[in-house]
């Protein structure tokens, strides 16, 4: 490479206007159209373009389409010859942010861009104040009903190992999986396994047509095995779920005793299952045990398990839901 190539002189020369700079300036901080940009330096649009055309063609800016929109931001990413060289951009960038700031030009633009920023919410403000009505209804039919309550699983630590106590056809631990560490579901079915099985490949099929970033979920171990004699050792999980399960159980006791087994210390335990009911039928059409479970009932079973901090709240009946109410109890193993 001669002096004369190298890539820095294209990023001076691209700098030396303070038109440009200006731009740099306003892009730093917010992705901007032209339309925009042009609001804020009150330059016609065939300048700025001709400007942000310069900018693109050193790789000073980026650009995005949304819609039927481009947004154009501050590139300083282009990387120096080492990993720990910031670049020339990003050297060259600080030198010249600190010689705008203060300036009255300055201080005009970032005005009209608060004004420009301002005129973007409007539209979202005007929606919400004559929809405030509506938006429950829409939301649902946007974007269906349970996409916040799988999303909330983003909140789990994702170094956690899981275990899906009585995991059946797969529906909790497809929730847990993208989250955490590791997932161990266990039943006592064969039958219930091979469907999880199918689901997950089905699963992993389904994200890998959608093209969906990062591998499909192979952090999802299934065992077969009882609840009442766990094939998961002791102090090995961080939690514990039991989804519809305890109900089936003729000593909940014994498999909560299991569930504490397995969990490390200040590990937690989800529980959801049913409220005390009389659908006595259940018995013989599902194989319940037990016809649901008072919040009494269910703080002394995980207090005489060894759990503290135990919760129990009843759950808002889904509008679609012909089954009993539901509760979900939380507890911590001491
Ligand atoms: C109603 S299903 C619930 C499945 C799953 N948790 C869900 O929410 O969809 C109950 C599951 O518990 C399993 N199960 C029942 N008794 C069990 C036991 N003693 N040990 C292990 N699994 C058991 C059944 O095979 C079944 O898959």
């Amino acid at each position: 490479m001669t002096v004369a190539t190298l890539p820095l002189l294209d990023s001076l020369s691209a700098l030396a206007d303070p038109t440009r700079c200006r731009m740099l300036l306003l892009l730093e901080g917010h992705e901007l159209t032209v339309s925009e940009l042009c609001a804020v330096v009150q330059l016609p649009q065939s300048t700025v373009s001709r400007q942000l055309k310069t900018l693109a063609d050193a790789g000073w800016v980026t650009s995005r389409r949304d819609g039927t929109s481009r947004y154009y931001s501050l590139n300083l990413s282009n990387p120096g010859p080492s990993t720990r060289d910031p670049g020339p951009h990003a050297q060259l960038w600080a030198l010249t942010r600190a010689q705008l700031e203060g300036k009255s030009a300055t201080t005009q633009d970032l005005r009209r861009l608060e004004r420009v920023l301002a005129e973007r919410r409007a539209a979202s403000e005007h929606f919400f104040a004559s929809s405030s009505g509506q938006w429950d209804r829409l939301r649902e039919e946007l974007f269906g009903v349970d996409f916040a309550f799988r999303a909330l699983a983003g909140l789990l630590d994702d170094e956690w190992t899981v275990a899906d106590l009585g995991c059946g056809t797969g529906a909790m631990a497809a929730v847990l999986a993208p989250h955490v560490k590791r997932v161990i579901g266990v039943d006592a079915s064969e039958e219930m396994l091979d469907a999880a099985r199918r689901r997950f490949s089905d699963e992993a099929d389904a994200s890998e047509r959608r093209g969906a970033s990062g591998p499909p979920p192979m952090n999802i171990e299934l065992r077969h095995g009882t609840l009442e004699a766990l094939p998961v050792s002791s102090e090995s999980v961080d939690a514990a779920t039991l989804m519809l399960v305890l109900h089936h159980l003729p000593s909940p006791a014994q498999a909560l005793g299991e569930a504490a087994r397995i969990l490390k210390p200040g590990g937690r335990v989800l529980i959801v299952d049913m409220a005390p009911h009389e659908k006595e039928e259940y018995r013989q059409q599902m194989g319940h045990v037990w016809l649901g479970f008072s919040e009494e009932q269910m703080k002394k079973m995980l207090t005489t398990a060894g759990f503290t901090r135990v919760k129990v709240h009843a759950l808002p009946p889904a509008t679609t839901a012909k089954g009993p109410a539901l509760f979900a109890a939380t507890a911590r193993k001491s």
